[in-house]
């Protein structure tokens, strides 16, 4: 948030000119009601907010009801329930501009590449801590989760939990798939292919993926609460194997760092 505008519009607000307004700031009330404690607080980099344990399902229900495209869906969902939970930096998620989530839609502007949901979860985690450390080791385990779990969640509590309609659903989402891949590409172009639909049907399908990513993200963030160490979903055999030799740092063989599904692209060897 711009600081100057901030201060020029509460001296507006209570009629005092902007240069009296930085030094007014500390004694008048009027002002302490508009400011808050962090009022002047920017996101830095390296700077992490305190997650507190949601329900899942509830912060589920507001992800399927947002809309604006699925990296939005996931990023407003969580930051705004956080700035309305009893995290002592809800106040400051309540400032965090979520509307930048937004070009991550269908693969980052409609590019079919990392899908919104990873990208999301990905801004998500580097600035979350959780018990005071960093959160980024959960974004592995959506992406791996995001690979190999049939997407979106079908069963009656999961559909009812995010109010979503029973008939509709199958009408519209149909058979669940897995996306083998991180790639919005893979995952819809699969779905649609098992469906018999077409990328412009994806709607409904892909607010309950995102709907299911955010229930997957903020269960796992709980436990790491409860100082679980979370490794629901780790690497597959296959990869752990392939990075044996192809590490980041190994020159024998070609150096690799990631850990993506090898298989699903490169053929043994
Ligand atoms: C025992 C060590 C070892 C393992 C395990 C291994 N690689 Fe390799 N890989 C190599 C070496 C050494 C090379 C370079 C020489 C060559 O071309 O064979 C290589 C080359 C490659 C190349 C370059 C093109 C090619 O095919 O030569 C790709 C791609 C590759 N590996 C992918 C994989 C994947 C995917 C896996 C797991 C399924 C894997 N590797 C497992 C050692 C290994
Ligand atoms: C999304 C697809 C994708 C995934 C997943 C992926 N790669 Fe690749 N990788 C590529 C592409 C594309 C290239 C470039 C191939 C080319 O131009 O010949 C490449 C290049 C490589 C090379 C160098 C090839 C060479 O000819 O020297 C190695 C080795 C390799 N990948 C190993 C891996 C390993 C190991 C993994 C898993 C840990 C992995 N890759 C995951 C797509 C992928």
């Amino acid at each position: 948030m711009n600081t100057l505008d901030r201060r020029q519009a509460i001296a507006r607000i209570v009629g005092i000119s902007s240069a009296a307004a930085g030094g007014a700031l500390l004694a008048n009330p009027v002002i302490a009601a508009v400011t808050t404690e962090s009022g002047d607080w920017t996101l830095e980099v390296g700077t992490r907010l305190a997650y507190t344990k949601m329900d899942p399902m509830v912060v589920a229900k507001k992800a399927y009801e947002t809309g604006n495209g699925c990296m939005f869906q996931v990023f407003d969902s969580i930051i705004s329930s956080l700035a309305t939970s009893a995290s002592p930096d809800a106040d400051k998620f309540a400032q965090i501009p979520t509307a930048m989530a937004h070009y991550g839609y269908a693969g980052i502007l409609g590019e079919g590449a990392v899908c919104g949901n990873i990208n999301a979860a990905g801004m998500l985690l580097n600035l979350l801590s959780i018990n005071g450390e960093p959160a980024n080791a959960l974004l592995s385990q959506t992406m791996r989760f995001y690979e190999n779990e049939a997407l979106p969640y079908q069963d009656d509590a999961f559909i009812d939990g995010i109010g979503a309609d029973k008939t509709e659903t199958l009408a519209q989402v149909g058979t669940p798939t897995t996306a083998n891949s991180i790639l919005c590409h893979s995952s819809i172009s699969l779905w649609a292919s098992e469906n018999g639909k077409s990328f412009s049907e994806k709607g409904m399908r892909c607010k309950q993926l995102s709907a299911s990513v955010v229930y997957e993200i903020v269960t796992m963030l709980n436990k790491a609460m409860d100082g679980e160490t979370v490794n629901d979903h780790p690497i597959t055999d296959t990869v752990e194997n392939c990075q044996s030799c192809h590490t980041s740092g190994s020159t024998f063989a070609p150096s690799v760092k990631t850990n993506m599904t090898c298989d699903n692209c490169h053929g043994g060897h």
